[in-house]
């Protein structure tokens, strides 16, 4: 078979942040496939095809760029940040493993891109100790196993990212995390709220968990929760947040 799926990471929006690797990837395609706002994010040229297509859609997408593939296309994928962090690659490979056995011989890559933690964690070091990331939308999996994963997270002392924090379809789960962590690790917790980062309104705020509210989350913003050894250096520039190397 002569075309391919590259599942590509487009960095957390400043196109700065895209990689050489993706750029040439997106230069080659013939067709773009992916979630709205990301494929608004590529330039229409002749001789591309862009397939843009809404969010709960990720395993017929994927079969969509396959089915492609597999007709001789050189197909990308684009997803936000990086493609293996709650994202596209894992959902192409659960198509390919329920597909046609003839996927398989497919040229299939994946590039990966600046995920939204490692951007936001650029305010600082939080995460240069020990750490965990945790999606905290319950659309793919229980809340009660979200709420047990925070808890013993916490009592591990890790750093601990969130992605998918609040949504206007979740209001309510993110103020039940703060009371976890608050309940787990007290209220002394350096806590990073990165909304946007890398774009032109990106925003920066850290507060103590004591002072985090439910609202200064939503689908744009990444939250970093410190571990007990995490920490604020104040300057003129504003608050550097970060976690010592040793324990
Ligand atoms: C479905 S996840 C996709 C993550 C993506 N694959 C990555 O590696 O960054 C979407 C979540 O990533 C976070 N996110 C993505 N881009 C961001 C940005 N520029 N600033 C802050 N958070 C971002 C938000 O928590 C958002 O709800």
């Amino acid at each position: 078979m002569t075309g391919s799926v590259i599942i590509a990471g487009l960095g957390p929006g400043n196109p700065d942040m895209v990689t050489p690797e993706v750029a040439d990837a997106l230069a080659q395609a013939t067709d773009i496939v992916g979630y709205i706002p990301y494929v608004a994010r590529i330039p229409p040229r002749d001789g591309l095809t862009l397939h843009a297509s809404d969010n709960r859609v990720e395993i017929d997408r994927s079969r969509h760029a396959l089915e492609m593939a597999a007709g001789g296309k050189r197909v990308v994928v684009v997803s936000s940040g990086d493609p293996g962090v709650f994202a596209m690659a894992a959902a192409v490979f659960e198509a390919l493993e329920a597909g046609p056995q003839d996927w398989r011989a497919l040229d299939i890559r994946v590039l990966p891109g600046i995920t939204a933690m490692l951007a936001a964690a650029a305010a600082g070091a939080p995460l240069g100790h020990d750490f965990c990331a945790i999606n905290l939308s319950d659309n793919l999996k229980p809340w009660d196993l979200i709420e047990k994963r925070l808890r013993l997270a916490a009592e591990a002392d890790f750093a601990m990212a969130f992605y998918n924090p609040r949504s206007k379809s979740r209001p309510d789960g993110f103020a039940r995390a703060l009371d976890v962590l608050r309940e787990a690790c007290g209220d002394a917790r350096p806590i990073l709220f990165a909304r946007n980062v890398s774009r032109p309104d990106q925003s920066l705020r850290i507060v103590p968990l004591t002072d985090a509210t439910p609202d200064m989350a939503d689908m744009r913003t990444m939250v970093i929760a410190g571990s007990s050894a995490t920490r604020v250096i104040d300057t003129p520039r504003g608050p550097i947040l970060y976690t010592p190397r040793s324990a």
